[in-house]
């Protein structure tokens, strides 16, 4: 079985045939409701079997002059909800048939009459557990709720439809992520959070710092425990003088032994008082600072420290070791857009492989890419259908044509001409088209949703508009780098062969006017066995932007930090 947890519905058809049905979580006292619903018959087949569930109502109501209610329970295992029928006797209708409410009921599963939608139900005869909701309070009643409204829910917008195939949709796409490049030799790396260099060199990095509340922490101190005052210091500077002329006179009149040493001790601890004295009268409050500048060195690391913006640089030093490699983890950039397809903590898939070039990057990225996507079609098409529903009538149609249709690739060059033609068409450009731009969102997505109608990986880009480590072609003028655009999105996945050569690289840093001393271990990788390598990064938010249709990157991770906004 491939995914244990969720395991796909011929899967669920066997397991029924040939094991008997599987009606217990492994590790929960109850049946995930996609055990009971998620099956090629809907569940008919189980008819008679006595099992407990649990989930939240989606929507309950009281039937038959009060006397039993219907409840469509969720658990979050699979979009469907598993129909629930309670007897008044059994429990207080009222309660159960809220929104919201959480139940953990047992019964006998049964087939409904003639003609319903559902194929099983859920006879209850006990009800183990109730978590009640008030109607009137509850944020996320039934009636449909718009995902800007969720956003400011943001802890209780899992419970919604949407939000929970999102979530199952993202769990597929990152266990398809390890299962791809496990499946082809790829080491998993961890990459640190906290790092000293800047990678994309496009100063967008969010600090990591202790400086700031150590100096909050030192203003209070001061305010409840002022400084001394330099008459404090004379003060306990005389005490030091007192006490040593005491043992200068207990000396000379060769008193006892004890009465000089008790002497000693006391100017031991005068001499104490003073150093801790003129300690304290140098503190200053505020953040320090050294020749004006803040000064780093007494920051927690002793120097100035970022989240990262990508681990490529660090998964450089593995994959210059260990061959091929990949990093997956959360990044962070502090650019102010306000966009629908930029956070400020996003996560990136980023391989990168030794003994391996550009045209071996697009063929990784492009391999990477259609195996997501006919996981997808395979693990989650459930979910993918609840999409296709509400918000994208194609979306099952792009993952089937991505899934095995080839990529087109053109260079930058040719991308700039064909935007040009199209400008001489007739179409219209916020930002101007010409050889030597960044292409903007609009560029892009023309290209691959206009012109070519799919995936396209633009290669070989100015050299002046990418990063530092990027190789150098042989024109001088451009470097070995791609993109890959998609249809709803515009860039998926950003990456380059790595410029190797040593005198190169050294160039390009002093070009660009960035110092060479944070760089200086990444040059080594070129000063120590150099090897021809390349990799990627993919935008894990924006392939599920992809996948699913959905409009805002910020509906699609579970809690979303943009500028002005970073909730719980
Ligand atoms: O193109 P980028 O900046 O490339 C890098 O960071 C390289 N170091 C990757 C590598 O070669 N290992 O970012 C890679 C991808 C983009 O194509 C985009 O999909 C996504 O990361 N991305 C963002 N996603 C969400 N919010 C943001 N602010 C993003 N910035 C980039
Ligand atoms: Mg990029």
């Amino acid at each position: 079985m491939g995914d244990q947890a969720t395991p796909s519905a011929p899967e669920l058809a066997a397991m029924a045939i040939n094991d008997g049905p599987c009606l217990k979580h492994p590790f929960s006292d109850r049946a995930p409701v996609r055990s009971i619903v998620c099956r090629p018959d809907g569940g008919a087949a189980l008819a008679g079997n006595r099992v407990r569930a649990g989930g939240w109502v989606k929507t309950g109501r009281e039937q038959g002059k009060g006397s039993f209610a219907f409840l469509e329970v969720n658990d979050g295992s699979c979009p469907a909800n598993l129909q629930v029928i309670v007897d008044a006797g059994v429990a207080d209708l009222s309660t159960l048939v809220q929104t919201g409410t959480c139940v953990l009921v047992e019964g006998l599963l049964k087939m409904p009459p003639e003609g319903t939608k559902q194929k099983i139900e859920l006879r209850v005869d006990k009800v183990l557990h109730v978590g009640p909701t008030d109607p009137a309070s509850y944020p996320i009643p039934k009636t449909k709720l718009s995902l800007e409204f969720l956003r400011d829910h943001i802890h209780l917008r899992p419970r919604t439809n949407t939000i929970s195939a999102v979530a199952r949709i993202r769990n597929a796409l990152a266990f398809a992520t390890h299962s791809f490049f496990q499946e082809h030799g790829f080491l998993y790396v961890h990459t640190p959070i906290i790092t000293t260099s800047d990678c994309e060199g496009a100063g967008e990095m969010f600090q990591a710092t202790t400086l700031i509340s150590e100096a909050e922490k030192l203003d209070k101190e001061l305010i409840l425990n002022p400084p001394p005052t330099e008459a404090d210091i004379e003060a306990a500077k005389c005490t030091v003088g007192e006490k040593s002329s005491v043992v200068a006179q207990l000396k000379a009149a060769k008193a006892t032994k004890e009465d000089i040493s008790a002497s000693v001790s006391d100017l031991k601890k005068a001499k104490e008082n003073l150093s801790r004295v003129e300690e304290r009268a140098k503190l200053k409050p505020g953040i320090p600072k050294k020749d004006g500048k803040i000064d780093y060195g007494q920051d927690f690391f002793g120097r100035q420290a970022f989240l990262t913006v990508s681990g490529q640089l660090q998964v450089e030093t593995y994959a210059c070791a260990v061959s091929s490699v990949y990093t997956f983890g959360p990044t962070f950039r502090a650019e102010h857009s306000h966009t629908s397809r930029h956070l400020a903590e996003f996560w990136m898939v980023e391989p990168e492989i030794a003994f391996a070039d550009l045209q071996d990057d697009m063929n990784c990225a492009e391999a990477y890419v259609k195996y997501m996507c006919q996981w997808l079609l395979n693990k989650c098409f459930d979910d993918m259908e609840l999409m296709a529903k509400l918000y994208d009538k194609g979306c099952i149609d792009r993952l089937r044509m991505v899934s095995s249709t080839p990529f087109e690739r053109i260079t930058y060059t040719e991308a700039v001409q064909l935007l040009e033609e199209a400008v001489r068409g007739g179409k219209e450009f916020e930002k101007n088209v010409e050889w030597g731009i960044d292409l903007a969102s609009e560029h892009e997505r023309y290209l691959t949703e206009d012109i070519f109608k799919k995936p396209v990986i633009v290669y070989n880009y100015p050299k002046g508009i990418k990063a530092f480590y990027m190789r150098l072609n042989d024109d001088s003028k451009t470097v070995a780098a791609m993109d890959i655009l998609v249809p709803k999105v515009g860039e998926l996945i950003g990456g380059s062969q790595r410029e190797e050569r040593y005198e190169v690289i050294q160039q390009r840093i002093a070009e660009m006017g960035l110092p060479l001393e944070p760089y200086e271990w990444y040059l080594d990788l070129r000063r120590y066995g150099t090897v021809k390598h390349c990799g990627f990064g993919l935008g894990f938010e924006r392939m599920i932007l992809f996948a699913t249709g959905i409009d805002n990157i910020r509906d699609v991770i579970p809690f979303p930090r943009y500028p002005g906004r970073a909730d719980l």
